[in-house]
């Protein structure tokens, strides 16, 4: 198809600065390979090669049509009816005798808007638990533990459990979310700006959960934050425009990529972000 077609000079320009990390396959968690996303004929994005690890946050940055939350929905699976990708997108990082319903049980997400169920906090957190077939007696605990890891059952009244998801704060919701996708038992969590809409207090707690979470999970973070990347970040993936089309142009480590970016498209990012 026209569309998937790229010139080697393309795949040589868009790989230069991509380092391909996690060659051992007990640190990769996710290997991708000439991923191709498009919309009827236009290609959205290209990625030709990409590793991530098993671990860690990954920070995703570009600028605004370069193709981030359509990447997060290509990996998830949740693509929209108009959306399609062809390519590689090996996940290493599940337990390959894991009976699921489909890949996007397997992660978690957070998009920039809180997307909780109307219904109540008990009624959001037993969803996951309920897919996993978790016995009800073991349902209680397992949700005050998570609630506790996001920080809310201090901040929630003895009631928690009646109380309407809706009804709480844009922050608090965004943790529901998380909580949600620790009960899911997740591998991998996808978070889409899931700050920008929040206060600088709620901003602190959400960064800090990310962190705790890269500690064991990987975890994709898109931010235009370039303060949020390099605060909570070990590697960093940089998109841009590049010919109506968005397109990989670097990924490393988030403490080279902060001190000296590879690509010139990063360092003009930068630049533009920072007035630096
Ligand atoms: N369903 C769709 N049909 C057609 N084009 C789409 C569709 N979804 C996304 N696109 C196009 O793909 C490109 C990338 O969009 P995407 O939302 O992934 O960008 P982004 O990098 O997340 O931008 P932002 O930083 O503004 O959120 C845009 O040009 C967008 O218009
Ligand atoms: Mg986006």
């Amino acid at each position: 198809m026209t569309a998937l077609s790229l010139s080697t000079n393309d795949q040589v320009a868009n790989n230069a600065h991509v380092q391909l990390l996690f060659n051992e396959p007990e640190c990769c968690g996710m290997r991708i390979k000439d991923l191709s996303i498009f919309a009827k004929k236009k290609t959205i994005l290209t990625v030709n090669e990409l590793r991530f690890p098993k671990k860690g946050v990954v920070a995703i940055m570009g600028p605004s049509g370069s193709g981030k939350s359509t990447f997060l929905k290509a990996l998830s699976e949740l693509m929209d009816e108009n959306l399609a990708h062809k390519g590689h997108i090996d996940i290493t990082c599940f337990d390959a005798n894991d009976e699921c319903e489909s890949i996007c049980s397997h992660f978690a997400m957070v998009w920039q808007k809180p997307t909780v169920f109307p219904c109540s906090i008990y009624d959001n957190l037993k969803v996951p638990l309920r897919k996993r077939k978790v016995a009800r007696k073991e349902w209680l605990d397992l949700m005050k533990k998570a609630l506790s890891d996001v920080g809310l059952l201090g901040e929630l009244n003895e009631d928690w459990a009646k109380q309407r998801a809706q009804r709480l704060s844009g922050g608090q919701q965004q943790r529901l979310s998380i909580a949600m996708g620790l009960l899911k038992d997740s591998n991998i969590f996808l978070f889409d700006e899931p700050t920008s809409a929040l206060d600088p207090i709620s901003t602190e707690i959400i960064e800090k959960i990310i962190k705790d979470l890269g500690r064991t999970k990987l975890v994709l973070l898109v931010t235009h934050s370039l303060g949020q990347a390099r605060r909570v970040s070990d590697y960093s993936a940089m998109f841009h425009n590049h010919e109506d089309k968005g397109a990989l142009c670097e990924f490393s480590a988030s403490e080279d990529f902060f001190k000296s970016p590879a690509s010139p498209q990063s360092r003009e990012f930068i630049m533009m972000e920072t007035g630096v």
